[in-house]
């Protein structure tokens, strides 16, 4: 009888001996909360598709994200909705739109101890539900939204947002908000651009927590197709020779071959969204007492993590960050 010398197994032998080999480690300090601001309700409002996630008012964003400040969680991401909706999506650069004052009241509250971003796209503001201005055939005109998202970039960053992260997917997106951040002198205001967005079937319950009904096509004439993987890296390129900060992956665990290669391909800082959908679909099964939702959340985040991505925007932050620790 002849046994291997080489026994992997040693090193499992122990949870201290997994812990000193581990090559990857999930950290509150990856995480990043989104969080959903609502004009014009007295209360916070659950979102039946994401379990645990709710409309917040701006009094309740405020006790969140206080809240996420003492998990240790460094980062949220915000995004609203507005009372009113139009075919420009106007609210979205109105300096008193419900996130540019939410935006406001959190940096007077939490300062600079907690990274403000802003997503800035319109689909949560117009009333056909598209991430841009329409053409007259119904499609999205690429340069007409860029002017809007101008505006968008600088009442957002007016409002004291550090990092505006563009979701639209439109062409030159990136280099049309830094020039306007830059001309309006917010040189230091930091752009995370959603680079690899692909019109991916997994953004349904999000849809609901912004009450976002797209009234005809769908997101697939500017979102990526998620048969290409190498086309996400020209859209990574391209956005970080036109100013890009940071670029992010999204979704994220349907995609960890796109986070791995653009990790392999470029140097800045890379995000990865676990979104709406993934986080639905551990919630439910969870609530079914078919898996163990919060062992599968820290299973997936770790392994978005050994991808490469630097940071996770994920509906799970303050529950990890709670079972992490600060
Ligand atoms: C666009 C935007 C979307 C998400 C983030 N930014 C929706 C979309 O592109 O249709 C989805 C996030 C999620 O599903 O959690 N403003």
């Amino acid at each position: 009888m002849t046994f291997p010398t080489h026994r992997p197994r040693r090193l499992r032998r122990t949870a201290a001996l997994r812990r000193l080999v581990a090559e990857t480690a999930l950290r509150t300090d990856d995480l990043v909360a989104p969080l959903f601001v609502r004009e014009g309700i007295g209360e916070p409002q659950p979102v039946p598709s994401l379990p645990g996630v709710a409309q917040h008012t701006v009094a309740s964003l405020r006790r969140e994200v206080r809240r996420l400040r003492d998990l240790g969680v460094p980062g949220v991401i915000l995004f609203g909705v507005p009372a009113r909706k139009d075919a420009e999506g106007s609210e979205a650069w109105n300096p008193d739109g419900i996130v540019q004052m939410a935006l406001a009241e959190l940096r007077g509250e939490v300062g600079d101890d907690v990274v403000l971003m802003a997503d800035l796209c319109v689909d949560e503001y117009t009333d056909h539900g598209h991430c841009g201005i329409l053409a007259p055939d119904g499609s999205v005109d690429n340069d007409a939204t860029l002017a809007v998202y101008r505006q968008a970039a600088v009442a957002q960053a007016t409002a004291g947002a550090h990092v505006c992260a563009p979701s639209g997917m439109m062409d030159g997106q990136v280099a049309a908000i830094r020039s306007a951040l830059d001309a309006a002198g917010h040189e230091s205001v930091a752009v995370l651009a959603y680079a690899a967005k692909y019109a991916s079937a997994l953004y349904g319950p999000f849809r609901d927590a912004v009450d976002v009904t797209i009234r005809s096509g769908d997101r697939k004439g500017y979102q990526q197709d998620w048969r290409n993987a190498r086309e996400a890296l020209t859209e990574v390129r391209a956005d970080i020779a036109e100013g890009a900060d940071m670029v992010m992956v999204k979704p994220a665990v349907t995609y960890l071959d796109v986070i791995a290669r653009t990790r392999a391909a470029v140097n800045v800082p890379l995000g990865a969204y676990h979104v709406s959908g993934e986080y639905a679909m551990i919630a439910a099964a969870h609530r079914q007492g078919w898996i163990d939702g919060p062992a599968v959340a820290l299973e997936q985040m770790t392994a978005v993590k050994r991808a490469g991505a630097d940071f996770i925007l994920t509906y799970f932050a303050a529950e990890l960050a709670e079972a992490l620790g600060g």
